[in-house]
């Protein structure tokens, strides 16, 4: 039996893509590899939103070409974003790669993989679009209790500094009943946890019914028997609506978590990323949130050294950093990406005052993620049990609805279970807990 690895980069779409590729190749007769080592098949998911993430794609495919040199067989395939935004460099950069195939060509990898397989030079395959949906293939997912579940794909929204729109085109729905269709047989399957995906989830539906309709689609899944936790993600401020709100604070599956990325907190740099709003109604949202929602947590993106942002412009940033107390952020410092409109932009921050920034706003916002966890401690709450840690391997790692990250002691046979959770200690980055049996 011929053996496939793959190796993801990026976001949740491209977890779930991954998942898509195991799927198909399982249909097709490969079983998964241990490594690079024993694999006939070796395939990059890649993305393209910073250049770290293709300078991290370069340095990892560069070094399979010893591999390649004494295995001439094995076969290497790059798809995902950075393959179908830059497709020809890729294959220029690295000639020892058999095929490179785009984020619209995940459906035909098999035929794909055949047709490098039975030729000498690469294969490049890359659709412009696709009125199929890699969720509608078969998927082998990491764990058989968690389900990603693409709501839509792509992205209206050419915020001036992303890339996503040229990778993953426009935004396109898949029709509410097939998702809700898909949710029940998840469930019977034995998913306890769905994550339902979109670059801007709360736009969900406007393609399709002339008008937004996650509100909707939110209640239906949550109504869907079997299913403990419903996580949704990403949440785009300019559509969030109370509507939303609602219901996360209604539903007793829904989870009280919202992925919000602010990206700067100065109204003149919001305005040339082309975001939509303002510092002012971005922090109207989470009050809202906070008021409605018990226990909820935010969690955001921020980005610093967008071009033109000045000390003053930074200084607002952190000031909603203060005011919304995130329980999380992704901090990242601005890159350029050619054919976005921001690369276009003059006044380029220099990387010297950009990587500065970039400390104070990580040293801000951990005080925050440090208060908000140690408010939790003394409190129970119902821990889901994912695995082993990562840091620790003799602590469990599982998560609150409200997703923060808890370790505890236990056996293996807890793993996949929700367990009562007392909250003990707090760290920047997790809280460590015991139930009952362990205390
Ligand atoms: N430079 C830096 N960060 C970026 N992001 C998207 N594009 C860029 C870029 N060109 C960040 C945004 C987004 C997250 C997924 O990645 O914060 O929310
Ligand atoms: Fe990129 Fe903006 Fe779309 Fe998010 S909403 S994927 S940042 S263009």
């Amino acid at each position: 039996m011929k053996k496939f690895t793959i190796k993801t980069f990026g976001c949740q779409m491209n977890k779930d893509d991954s998942e898509r590729i195991s799927g198909l190749l399982s249909g097709a007769g490969y079983a998964p590899s241990d490594g690079d080592g024993d694999a006939d098949v070796i395939i990059f998911n890649t993305c393209c939103v910073r250049q770290n993430a293709d300078d991290r794609l370069y340095g990892q495919a560069a070094a399979l070409k010893q591999l390649k040199a004494a295995r001439p067989d094995v076969l290497i395939a790059i798809g995902g974003c950075l393959a179908q935004t830059d497709g020809e460099t890729v294959l220029k950069r690295l000639p020892h790669v058999d095929l490179v195939f785009g984020t619209h060509n995940v459906a035909r990898l098999p035929e794909l993989i055949a047709a490098a397989a039975s030729q000498k030079h690469s294969v490049l395959e890359i659709l412009e679009g696709s009125d199929s949906f890699t969720s509608d293939l078969p998927a082998v997912r990491k764990h058989p209790w968690h389900a990603w579940l693409p709501i839509t794909v792509g992205c209206d929204n050419f915020c001036t500094y992303c890339i996503v729109p040229y990778a993953r085109g426009r935004e396109k729905s898949r029709p509410i009943e097939k998702l809700i269709a898909h949710c029940r047989e998840l469930a019977e399957e034995g998913v306890k946890e769905v994550t339902l995906l979109g670059q801007n989830v709360n736009s969900y539906g406007r393609d399709l019914y002339g008008g937004p309709r996650f509100a909707e689609l939110l209640a239906a899944v949550s109504a869907v028997e079997g299913l403990d936790r419903i996580r949704f993600t990403t949440s785009h401020p300019k559509d969030l609506t109370e509507q939303v709100i609602d219901i996360v604070a209604g539903s007793a599956n829904v989870c009280p978590h919202f992925h919000l990325p602010l990206q700067s907190g100065s109204d003149r740099v919001l305005e040339r990323m082309r975001r939509q709003y303002t510092a002012e109604g971005y922090l109207e949202i989470v009050d809202s949130i906070r008021g409605k929602v018990a226990d909820a947590a935010i969690t955001t993106d921020i980005m610093v050294g967008f071009p033109g942002e000045t000390e003053e412009d930074f200084q607002a940033t952190l000031d909603v950093v203060r005011a919304a107390r995130f329980d999380q952020a992704f901090t990242f410092i601005y890159s350029h990406r050619p054919g976005t409109a921001a690369s276009k932009y003059r006044c380029q921050v220099t990387a010297a005052a950009a990587g500065e920034r970039f400390e104070r706003l990580i040293e801000e916002q951990n005080r925050n993620s440090l208060v908000n966890n140690q408010r939790l401690v003394g409190a129970n709450m119902p821990v889901f049990v994912e695995g082993r840690s990562k840091k620790d391997n003799y602590r469990l790692a599982g998560r609150t609805p409200s997703n923060k990250l808890v370790h505890l002691k236990g056996g293996d046979e807890l793993i996949g279970h929700t367990l009562d959770v007392w909250m003990r200690e707090a760290f920047t980055w997790f809280l460590i807990g015991e139930t009952a049996e362990t205390a």
